[in-house]
């Protein structure tokens, strides 16, 4: 059988004034994996899942999500998406109940479905008793947990997740590591960006390295791995992101 590509991007590019965040980029991400984009502080990994989830418009290229595409298919994309934020967005006057449901009427849900899924995540999270609390009494952790039940509430298809085990506990880390390879099991589609080189070496077998803006490795990490005669992740990583950081460090400690 083809393989069925969910997401399918083609020379996108951003510009913010000068600084060209992102320049060109191409690659595809096939239907049930765990897709890892990778790349150091300001590589554009964030523009680009803004872009995606069409949240940002791109200044150049063009992409679809789910056969959509980002410019003329916003409202499908953003139905059938789930969306994870760098930083977790959040009505912190609400608890997360409330929270949760106003994102599943967001999403068209009936109440009854709204429930039992609220219900579920909290419980999946750990956030059982704290289901009727503020959210602005959470944790960091907590509230990380609360903007993935929220990413996850409409079963969607696809996820888009900006560091998802980002302040999350060992324990933590581990569950939403096992549920992500869980939910590619079951056919959904992960796209995840994360600096840490141990995750994507657990969960993707498939990742793209940006480096200022542009991608400057892409495939099956193991064959790039050899390919690049890396020991590993992070050898090969930093290989390909060479930045000026030793200099710079000697420099300061002197
Ligand atoms: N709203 C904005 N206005 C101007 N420049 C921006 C804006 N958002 C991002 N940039 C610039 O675009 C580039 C890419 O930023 P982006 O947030 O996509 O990086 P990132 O890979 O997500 O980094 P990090 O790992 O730190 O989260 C950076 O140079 C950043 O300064
Ligand atoms: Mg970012």
């Amino acid at each position: 059988m083809a393989a069925e590509f969910v997401v399918d991007v083609k020379n996108l590019s951003k510009d913010f004034g000068d600084v060209k965040a992102v320049r060109s980029i191409s690659f595809r991400v096939e239907k049930g994996k765990v897709f890892g984009f990778l790349g150091t502080n300001g590589a554009g990994k964030t523009t680009t899942i803004k872009m995606l989830c069409c949240l940002l418009r791109p200044t150049g290229g063009d992409a679809t999500v789910l056969g959509h595409n980002i410019l003329s298919g916003q409202m499908e994309i953003k139905r059938k998406v789930g969306y994870l934020p760098e930083t977790p967005i959040l009505y912190e006057k609400f608890s997360l109940r409330e929270f949760l449901s106003f994102i599943g009427r967001l999403r068209s849900m009936d109440s009854g479905l709204i429930e039992k899924q609220s219900e579920r995540l909290a419980k999946l999270f750990g956030l059982e008793e704290e289901i009727d609390k503020q959210i602005s009494s959470y944790s960091k952790g907590m509230k990380q947990k609360a903007s993935l039940a929220a990413a996850l509430i409409h079963d969607p298809e696809v996820l888009f997740l900006d560091e998802p085990t980002s302040g999350l506990d060992a324990r933590s880390a581990k569950m939403v590591k096992d549920l992500l390879v869980g939910l590619s099991k079951k056919g959904k589609t992960v796209f995840m960006s994360t600096h840490i080189m141990e995750i994507a070496d657990e969960l993707c077998k498939e990742v793209a390295i940006i480096d200022k803006g542009s991608i400057v490795g892409i495939g099956d990490l193991r064959k790039m791995e050899k390919g690049a005669k890396a020991r590993d992740l992070e050898q090969l990583f930093l290989g390909l992101t060479g930045g000026e950081d030793e200099k710079e460090l000697a420099e300061f400690l002197k």
